[in-house]
């Protein structure tokens, strides 16, 4: 069980203060699949950082498995949004890694890759 109790958070940038949570609450059980939707810039993944413990709500609390957890919680497996994939991992399908140099090389058959 993940409870999440009124948490709130605020990003201070350049004199700029961003409200990116306000008074959230929310309540995951074990084994429960769930989906956060919303509007880009409405929170989602600073809630799901502050779940895994990149860093602490200014306001509100997280438990895991009812206990507070302080720094990133190990226990929980997450894929950031963004940079995360391995060079490698691009879908781009005019590259490909060489076996035996495990080097980049690009494909003879770029161009038709291209338009698959
Ligand atoms: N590191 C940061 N410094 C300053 N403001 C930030 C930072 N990270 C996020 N924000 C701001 O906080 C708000 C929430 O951002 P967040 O990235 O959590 O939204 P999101 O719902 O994940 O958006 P998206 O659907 O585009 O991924 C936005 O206004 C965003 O500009
Ligand atoms: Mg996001």
């Amino acid at each position: 069980m993940i409870s999440i109790a009124r948490v709130g958070h605020v990003f201070r940038t350049k004199g700029r203060r961003v409200q990116a949570l306000l008074e959230t609450d929310l309540q995951i059980r074990d084994r429960e699949f769930l989906t956060i939707v919303g509007p880009s810039g409405c929170g989602k993944s600073t809630l799901m950082n502050i779940i895994v413990g990149l860093f602490p709500p200014s306001s509100g609390e997280v438990l895991y498995r009812g206990r507070r957890h302080v720094g990133v919680n190990r226990s929980i497996g997450y894929v950031t949004q963004a940079d995360n994939l391995l060079p490698l991992a691009d879908a781009s399908p005019e590259r490909r890694v060489s076996p035996s140099s495990c080097a980049w090389s690009e494909s003879p058959s770029g161009a038709s890759a291209r338009s698959v």
